[in-house]
C-alpha cells in the first residue's frame, strides 16, 4: 500500500501589532485608496521589536501540535520555510526544535520565498512517502518586514509578518480515495532572480539587503505560471477544476488571486483570502489562510484543497490536498 501524508492539525500565530494603511501613510508617501485599489491590503501585523522568526513559527508550530493532538516528542521532522531566518546559520528550525523540546529527527529550513510552505510541504510529503518520517512538523514563518526599505513605497506597502502551520501524519494504507496531500508540483526559473531579491547576503555584500522588485514584470509571470501549475496538479490527479472545493492561494495580492480563481472558473466564495488582512507574509500565507479556513470550518474533510504561490526565484508550485 502507498503512504499518503494527512494534515492532522494546523496552527497560526500573527503578532499583536496591526498597522493599517492609514497609519502607513504616515510615514510613507501613499494612501489606503492607492494601496486597497492595487493589491486588496487594508492592514498587515508587525512583529514586535525583539520578536524573531523563531517566536513566530514555534507559536504557530505549538498551535498546530495542540490542534493535532499531539506531542513534540511525537515529531521526526520540522521543515521550516522562511526567506527572514534569526541568523545566517543554522538553521531557524533546529531554534524551533529545542524550544519545543524536541531531541530526535532532523530539523531543517527551506527557502524558496513567497513559494516557501509550498516547497517545504512537498519536501516533507516526501520524507513521509519514502518511510523517512512518520510524522512532519510544516512551518511558514516570517519577520518580513525586517526587509523592508521604508523608502521603496513600491514595495514597503505589500508585506507583513507571521507565521502558519501544519502537522503531517503518515498514513501507511492510503488508498485512492484516502485523506492527504495527493500531488506537489514545483518549479524554479533562475533567470528571472533579478524580478524580486534582496539586494544583500552574506557572499555579497556582508548585509542583510532590502526587497527590491519589478513589480510588473512579476504580474506578468505569475498569473499564467501559476495556472500552468495548476493544471499539471489537476492533469496529475484526473481532477476537473469544478471538482475543486476550496483554493488557498498565496496571498501577495487580490488581483493575482482573482486572476487565479477566476482562470479555475471558481466564484469568490470558493477562495480562501486573508491578502487584506494579513497582507504578503511570504511562506507564512498559506499556512495561515490554512489554519483560519480549517479553524472557522471551511474546509471539510475530503474536500479537494488546491494550493499554490510564486515567488522569488522565480520559485513557484502547487499541491493538491483531500482535507
Ligand atoms: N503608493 C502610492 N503610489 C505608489 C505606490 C504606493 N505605495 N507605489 C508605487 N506608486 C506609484 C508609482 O510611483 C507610479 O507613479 P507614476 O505613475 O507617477 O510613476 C504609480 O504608482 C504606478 O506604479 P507601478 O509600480 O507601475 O504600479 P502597479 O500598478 O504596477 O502596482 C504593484 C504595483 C501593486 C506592486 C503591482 O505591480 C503588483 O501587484 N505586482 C505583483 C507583484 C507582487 O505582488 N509582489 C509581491 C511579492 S511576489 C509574490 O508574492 C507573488
Amino acid at each position: 500500500m502507498p503512504i499518503r501524508s494527512r494534515i492532522v492539525g494546523c496552527g497560526a500565530y500573527l503578532p499583536s501589532r496591526v498597522v493599517s494603511n492609514d497609519e502607513l501613510a504616515t510615514r510613507v508617501d501613499t494612501s489606503d485608496e492607492w494601496i486597497q485599489q492595487r493589491t486588496g491590503i487594508r492592514q498587515r501585523h508587525m512583529a514586535a521589536d525583539g520578536e524573531k522568526t523563531s517566536d513566530l513559527a514555534l507559536a504557530a508550530g505549538r498551535a498546530a501540535l495542540a490542534n493535532a493532538g499531539m506531542k513534540p516528542e511525537e515529531l521526526d521532522l520540522i521543515v521550516l520555510a522562511t526567506t527572514t531566518p534569526d541568523n545566517t546559520f543554522p538553521a531557524t528550525a533546529t531554534k524551533v526544535q529545542a524550544a519545543l523540546g524536541m531531541t530526535g529527527g532532523a530539523a531543517f529550513d527551506v527557502q524558496a520565498v513567497c513559494a516557501g510552505f509550498i516547497f517545504a510541504l512537498s519536501v516533507a510529503d516526501n520524507f513521509l512517502r519514502v518511510g523517512q518520517a512518520r510524522t512532519a512538523l510544516v512551518i511558514g514563518a516570517e519577520t518580513f518586514t525586517r526587509l523592508l526599505d521604508w523608502k521603496d513605497r513600491g514595495t514597503c506597502v505589500l508585506f507583513g509578518d507571521g507565521a502558519g502551520a501544519v502537522v503531517l501524519k503518515a498514513d501507511p494504507d492510503a488508498t485512492p480515495q484516502s485523506r492527504g496531500i495527493l500531488s506537489s508540483h514545483l518549479h524554479t526559473d533562475g533567470r528571472t532572480y533579478d524580478l524580486l531579491y534582496v539586494d544583500g547576503g552574506p557572499s555579497t555584500t556582508g548585509t542583510t539587503g532590502h526587497v527590491r522588485m519589478d513589480g510588473q514584470g512579476v504580474f506578468r509571470h505569475a498569473v499564467g505560471k501559476l495556472a500552468a501549475a495548476v493544471d499539471e496538479a489537476l492533469a496529475a490527479n484526473g481532477i476537473k477544476p469544478e471538482e475543486i472545493d476550496w483554493l488557498v492561494p498565496h496571498q501577495a495580492n487580490q488581483r493575482i488571486i482573482d486572476g487565479m480563481a477566476k482562470k479555475l472558473g471558481m466564484g469568490p466564495a470558493k477562495v480562501v483570502s486573508t491578502v487584506a488582512r494579513h497582507a504578503n507574509t511570504s511562506a507564512a500565507s498559506i499556512p495561515l489562510a490554512l489554519a483560519e479556513a480549517a479553524g472557522d470550518g471551511r474546509l471539510q474533510p475530503g474536500q479537494i484543497v488546491l494550493l499554490e504561490g510564486i515567488g522569488g526565484g522565480l520559485a513557484w508550485g502547487s499541491c493538491l490536498v483531500r482535507w
